[in-house]
Parts: structure tokens; C-alpha cells; sequence
């Protein structure tokens, strides 16, 4: 009578099969001479056994987001509907680079669990010559010239939650704070060179990836088809990646395993996940991602909405609990970071008391394109009392964030100076 179904949890094989995995995964299991590759495949197939990813059993004090394969540790995440913002404060912790189980995670529907040996990436279009459609594997990417790069991916909505809290205005969209974002080093092959050996038409102008992840279906019933937004030619000749290693490991489920497009300096849906298809155009695409969404619209907008999004903006964050109780009369190095899609950032001003006083920040790191610069600053609060730092980036191209950033409907690319609260006891 002792059917699989009918045992207890802790004798059941494949829960014991998970639960392993699962250490595994976490560096708790030790696995000598298995291929990462293979075990990420069983615990893809245990996942898929048991139904669904939270069937793994959440780690102690993890949250789960529906469709998010890794663990969301309440330390490290906001679960924000089917999205994991990252903690900015935890990111004291953490070196130059996000560590790939602490990087946020954006998903329109849910991470599809692909198996790279059944990945092909399919380019195709009438920007070809010859109007062609021509496959590459894994392994002939691999075996092109690998290239590494350092960049941040954040989402153009990160901060959105501000455009509400600090500047009393309505937004929609998720209400990031300031975590959707993170910088990783990306390995792979220039899209450059894929679409080069792929056969690139001399009147080429759009490069479309598309995502295999499930068809996004909004929230009043529109299927919209799978995440895809155009790149303009110039860029994707330019510093555009199709990384297979995020951070020298294989890109993990959530980001993009086994490929995704990675576009430095971009808003982060520019950068597919989990590319399936890339199509060359002879004339201009437009996407429910270039046309309805990322652009700004609003009162201060043309009626048809900007120019489609392309560059972040600058923007800080303090490394520090919003809200943190700091001791009077004691000496504080209050740590941050700063960051901006048009150049490195050269400068950090820095106010403990609302911006009545501000003064330079020590910065840790030389500017750096599609980077972020860490910095830090002595504090030794006297009196007791609510106070509010701020800390104002300037850019090599010379912007500056701004006080309030101009309303748009769907609060992206918010850029003003962030008032983060704390209290001294
Ligand atoms: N690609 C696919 N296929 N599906 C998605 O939902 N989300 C995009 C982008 N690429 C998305 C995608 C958005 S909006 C962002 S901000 C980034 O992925 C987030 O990347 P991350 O989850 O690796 O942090």
C-alpha cells in the first residue's frame, strides 16, 4: 500500500530528491564530478514533478513570488507581485558586483525552466540578405569570440514608488523603491557578430528579440504576445551582448538561462530574457513594449507618447535600512551607490540634514560606463531626532539628478533625489 503518494513527506524519494537539490543550489550539498548542468536539470524535472517551483519548500524565511525559481529570503527581497525587488540596504553586504541569488527579478508571467541542449536561437527577416532564417545552438555561440562586460540591468520603473510618496502623484505599475536594479558581469558573443554571420542586410534598421517565456496577457484580458521591444541597428552593432554566463556562472532560470540579451546603459526590457528569436527588419518594428509601454506619457507629454525609452537616468541609493535607528554621539560611515545610462557618475553630494548642508561623498570606484560607483560618508549625528539623507549624483555627461522628476503616467525613469528617512536615538 505504500505507494509514493501515500508516504510521509520526509520519506518520499523525490521530496528527499528536492530537498537535496535544493541544498545543492544553496551550497549546502556537495556534488563531485556531477556536471552543474545535469543537476540543474534534475532539480528542473523534480521541480516539474512536484508542480510548481514553490514545491521545493521555501528556505527558511523566504517569501515566494509566483513563477520565481530561486529563493527570495525576506534578508535579501520584496516579493512585488511576480517580481523580486532586491533590498538596496543588503547590498552593504555584497562587493561591485550583485550576486546572482540577491539580483532582482522582473518577469511578465514566470521563469520557464528551458534545457539548454534543446535551445536554438532563430534569426531571421527581411534584413537578411536573402530574406533568410539561420539557427545557432548554444555551442555555436560558444564558439565565437567570448566578450565581458560589467554593466547594471534596472528596470525603467525602479524608484516608480516615489513618484507617488515624495511628489503626491498617481503611477501605475509596480511600486519598485529603489531595488530594481543590479550589476553583474555578463560573458557571451556580441549580437554584432551573430547577426553579421547570420548574413546582415545592407538595409537592415531593426533588430527585434523575443523572449520564450509565456504569452504576457495584461490585466484587463489582452493577450500582448511574448516580451519583445525593437533595438535600433546602430545599438545592437554596438555593445550588445547575448550572455550565456552572468557572474562566470551559467545565467540562472530567473535571468535568462540558457541566453538573454544584454543591452548596457538600456531600461531593463531591453535586455530579453531567455531569447528565442531575434528578427532583422528592413523597416521599423513596434511592440506593445516600444509603443504602449516605455515611453512617457502624461499632461507634460506629446499625446502620442515620447520617443520610445532607451537610457536610464542617474540615480543614488543609500545602503542603509529606510527608517534605520542610528545611536546619537557615535561615528557612522554611511555607504551608497550611484549610477546612470549616459556616462559614469564623477560626482556624489551628500546631506544628513535634508539639504540644508551638503557635502562631497567619497567614491570608491572610477566612473564607469553602464557601471555604478560605490561611495561613503562620515556621519556623527549629535542629537537625537528624525533626520533625512539625500545624496545627488552627477554624471560625466553632466547631468545632475533633479528635485522632482516630471510626472509621466506609468512612472518610469524617475531621477530626483530620493529623501531616505532615518531616526537617531
Ligand atoms: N525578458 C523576457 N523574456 N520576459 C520578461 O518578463 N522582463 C524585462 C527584461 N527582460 C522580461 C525580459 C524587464 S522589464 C526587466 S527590468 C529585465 O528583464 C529584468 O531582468 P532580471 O529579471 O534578470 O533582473
Amino acid at each position: 500500500m505504500n505507494t509514493p503518494e501515500a508516504l510521509p513527506p520526509q520519506l518520499s524519494e523525490s521530496a528527499y530528491d528536492r530537498r537535496r537539490l535544493r541544498q545543492w543550489l544553496t551550497g549546502g550539498a556537495r556534488a563531485e564530478g556531477v556536471s552543474r548542468r545535469t543537476l540543474l536539470r534534475l532539480l528542473a524535472v523534480a521541480g516539474a514533478a512536484a508542480g510548481t517551483s514553490a514545491a521545493f519548500g521555501p528556505p527558511a524565511a523566504a517569501a515566494t513570488a509566483p513563477g520565481i525559481v530561486k529563493p527570495l529570503p525576506d534578508s535579501w527581497f520584496t516579493v512585488r507581485g511576480t517580481n523580486a525587488e532586491s533590498r538596496f540596504a543588503s547590498f552593504a553586504e555584497t562587493g561591485y558586483h550583485t550576486p546572482n541569488e540577491r539580483f532582482f527579478v522582473r518577469n511578465h508571467t514566470s521563469t520557464p525552466v528551458l534545457d539548454a541542449d534543446d535551445w536554438v536561437l532563430t534569426v531571421r527577416g527581411d534584413g537578411l540578405t536573402h530574406d533568410r532564417s539561420v539557427e545557432f545552438t548554444l555551442d555555436d555561440l560558444r564558439r565565437l569570440p567570448a566578450v565581458t562586460r560589467t554593466a547594471f540591468v534596472e528596470c525603467a520603473g525602479n524608484g516608480r514608488s516615489f513618484f507617488t510618496t515624495q511628489q503626491g502623484q498617481t503611477v501605475s505599475g509596480t511600486a519598485w523603491t529603489l531595488g530594481a536594479v543590479g550589476t553583474a558581469r555578463w560573458r557571451g558573443v556580441r549580437l554584432a557578430d551573430v547577426l553579421r554571420r547570420a548574413g546582415l542586410g545592407r538595409h537592415a534598421v531593426d533588430v527585434m528579440p523575443r523572449g520564450l517565456d509565456a504569452d504576457y496577457v495584461t490585466a484587463d484580458g489582452a493577450n500582448l504576445g511574448r516580451v519583445r521591444r525593437p533595438l535600433p541597428l546602430a545599438k545592437a552593432l554596438d555593445d550588445v551582448l547575448l550572455a550565456y554566463e552572468m557572474n562566470g556562472e551559467p545565467l540562472p532560470y530567473d535571468h535568462g538561462y540558457p541566453v538573454r540579451v544584454l543591452v548596457p546603459s538600456w531600461i531593463g526590457v531591453s535586455s530579453v530574457k531567455w531569447v528565442g528569436d531575434i528578427e532583422v527588419s528592413a523597416q521599423p518594428l513596434y511592440s506593445p513594449w516600444n509603443t504602449d509601454f516605455y515611453r512617457l506619457f502624461g499632461d507634460a507629454h506629446p499625446v502620442e507618447g515620447s520617443a520610445p525609452l532607451t537610457r536610464q537616468t542617474v540615480k543614488s541609493a543609500w545602503e542603509v535600512e529606510w527608517g534605520a535607528q542610528v545611536a546619537a554621539g557615535t561615528a557612522h560611515r554611511l555607504t551608497g551607490r550611484s549610477w546612470s545610462g549616459a556616462a559614469g557618475v564623477v560626482r556624489v553630494d551628500v546631506s544628513t540634514d535634508g539639504g540644508g548642508t551638503w557635502r562631497p561623498a567619497r567614491l570608491h570606484d572610477a566612473p564607469r560606463r553602464a557601471g555604478w560607483v560605490r561611495w561613503s560618508a562620515d556621519w556623527l549625528p549629535r542629537t537625537p531626532g528624525s533626520y533625512t539623507l539625500l545624496a545627488r549624483a552627477t554624471d560625466g555627461a553632466g547631468h545632475t539628478q533633479p528635485d522632482t522628476t516630471v510626472h509621466n503616467t506609468q512612472g518610469y525613469l524617475f531621477d530626483a533625489v530620493v529623501r531616505h528617512p532615518v531616526t537617531v536615538t
